[in-house]
């Protein structure tokens, strides 16, 4: 459904994606996983054309959308959540679920949706976002982007720096979500989380995917994959 073929992108002069082929299908649950500074975050950044695909092609299903800006690509049904989830501070939570509501896609996702999925966000409706802890912050961001009812949800390290108990929360989330249809891209640094949701895996080192593969591939290649993200 959604794809990046053989791209190249970057920072300034610093090129930080080297011929990145990556790709989703509907309803499909993917990993992407490797250590810090392996190129995740701007392989995320590249599939929502957040940066521009300085060579190579991003296409929607089977048609490119290289030059697409991220607003509209937001509007053909990609949602992100950025590694640093971008809460409005000083709005409740429930403002920061509502918000954009007018340009959301129909769809399932409804506030009372999201305080099904999330019952913590439901009983800190009223706080502000800034008061809000980590977690609960994580919790707020995917519901902010399930709203726009998205085909497709890319997630930039979610459980990152979160306590188990959290982590499990969102685990659990994310597979209700891709387990009603929802294609997920996942970024993690380890497998830990990805294993429980995902089925096709990719490691990137040093701006490149270094291994592919389906869970079998994954268990049988495990050694060299440990070696990639530095286990
Ligand atoms: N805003 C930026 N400006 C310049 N270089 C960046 C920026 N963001 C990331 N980089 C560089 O791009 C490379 C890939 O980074 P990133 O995609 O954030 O990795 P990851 O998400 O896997 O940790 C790294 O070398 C990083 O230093
Ligand atoms: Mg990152």
């Amino acid at each position: 459904m959604l794809e990046l073929c053989a791209v190249d992108a970057g920072y300034g002069n610093a090129q930080a994606l080297h011929g990145v082929s990556f790709s989703v299908g509907a309803g499909e649950a993917v990993a992407l996983i490797g250590r810090n500074g392996a190129g995740k975050s701007t392989t995320l950044k590249a599939l929502m054309g957040i940066l521009p695909c300085r060579a190579g092609d991003r296409r929607f299903e089977g048609r490119s959308i290289a030059g697409l800006p991220v607003h509209r690509t937001s509007r053909l049904g990609i949602g992100y959540v950025p590694e640093d989830r971008q809460v409005f501070g000083p709005l409740t939570a429930e403002e920061n679920l509502t918000v954009g509501a007018r340009s959301h896609r129909p769809g399932p996702w409804t506030l009372r949706r999201v305080y099904d999925l999330f019952p913590r966000l439901a009983e800190r409706r009223h706080a502000r976002g800034q008061s809000l802890s980590g977690g609960e912050q994580q919790m707020l961001a995917i519901g902010r982007a399930l709203m726009a009812n998205p085909r497709v949800l890319l997630l930039d390290e979610p459980t990152e720096g979160l306590a188990p108990i959290i982590v499990d929360t969102l685990a659990d989330a994310i597979a209700i979500i891709n387990g009603e249809g929802m294609a997920v891209v996942i970024v993690e640094q380890n497998f830990a989380v990805p294993q429980r949701l995902c089925r096709r895996f990719a490691v990137m080192e040093n701006g490149a995917v270094a291994w592919a593969g389906d869970t079998a591939a994954f268990a049988a290649d495990r050694d060299r994959i440990d070696r990639l993200i530095g286990v």
